[in-house]
């Protein structure tokens, strides 16, 4: 069920300089939250900026929702203000989050603030019988490392710039982990560019890849029409869908990039 109303942060952490991770109650009208779902949130209490932000949950249990965020403009600065003990405005779970279907194996991969979902999704695979290998691609030095060792049967941290890590983009090691093993379903989150390659890569070996897309967004419940996109339909036509409503998650086979 939708929940629209306040609830009390009750923890926040400084991941990096402009990161960080807030922990809120979660309130007993939510009966299910799925991995990818995000919740639109009230960015600050003094009215401005007024459109909520989407953000996509990082983490769940019965008692707690969790969010990690980046600072990037107005929005996340204001919510980076938040303090424990204050309370926050949000509406969600929005969106149709990950499609789970019976899986053995499957690869995750995140690039840059996209690992928060994929830190929501591996928390929930962890306790199932599934194999996750986990590829992570971050600019400069890799953030919660800790919770993704713990879960993934493999980890492959990936860093543009520190050289203690595999320098480059995930590209190569996602190559490699597709040659080398047999993946039920894929997963990705991070950002265009990236995902434009995945499906690109996934799409010519026909191997299913789900894709969590960003979209500017207002509302978040599919009424606005901001968050509008085409999509593939058959093989030759395309459609129109809201990324709030009948995404954010599209499979890599129906996605129509900016520039396709
Ligand atoms: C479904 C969904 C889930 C998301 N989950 C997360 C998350 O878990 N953690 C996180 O840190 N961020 C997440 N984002 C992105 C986050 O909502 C944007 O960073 C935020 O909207 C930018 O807001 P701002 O006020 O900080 O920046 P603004 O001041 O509004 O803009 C700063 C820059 O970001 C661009 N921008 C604005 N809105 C978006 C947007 N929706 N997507 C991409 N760029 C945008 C602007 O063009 C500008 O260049 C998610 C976005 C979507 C659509
Ligand atoms: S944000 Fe309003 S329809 Fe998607």
């Amino acid at each position: 069920m939708k929940f629209n109303g306040s609830v009390k942060i009750i923890e926040r952490k400084q991941l990096q300089q402009d990161v960080f991770q807030i922990k809120v109650e979660r309130p007993s009208m939510i009966e299910e939250i799925l991995p990818g779902q995000f919740f639109n949130i009230v960015a600050s209490n003094t009215g401005y900026p007024l459109l909520r932000r989407p953000i996509s949950v990082s983490g769940y249990s019965a008692d707690i929702i969790e969010f990690t965020v980046k600072v990037l403009g107005t929005g996340t600065q204001a919510l980076s203000e938040y303090e424990v003990g204050e309370t926050i405005v949000l509406m969600g779970p929005l969106g149709n989050g990950f499609e789970q279907k019976v899986e053995k194996r499957v690869l995750l991969v995140g690039g840059g603030i996209g690992i928060a979902p994929i830190k929501g999704l591996l928390e929930q695979l962890a306790p199932q019988a599934v194999s996750s290998d986990v590829i992570l691609g971050f600019r400069d030095e890799p953030y919660l490392v800790e919770m993704f060792s713990a879960h993934a049967s493999s980890l492959t941290l990936v860093s543009e710039y520190d050289a203690s890590y595999r320098l480059g983009y995930v590209t190569q090691p996602f190559i490699e982990h597709i040659e080398a093993n047999a993946y039920d379903m894929i997963y990705a989150c991070g950002p265009e560019a990236m995902l434009k390659t995945l499906a690109g890569i996934c799409n010519s070996r026909k191997l299913p890849i789900q894709l969590l897309m960003e979209e500017k967004m207002a509302c978040g419940i599919g009424a606005c029409l901001v968050c509008t996109c085409k999509v593939k339909q058959g093989d030759f036509g395309f459609k129109h869908v809201r990324m709030c409503k009948e995404g954010p998650m599209f499979y890599g086979s129906e996605v129509i990039f900016d520039a396709d």
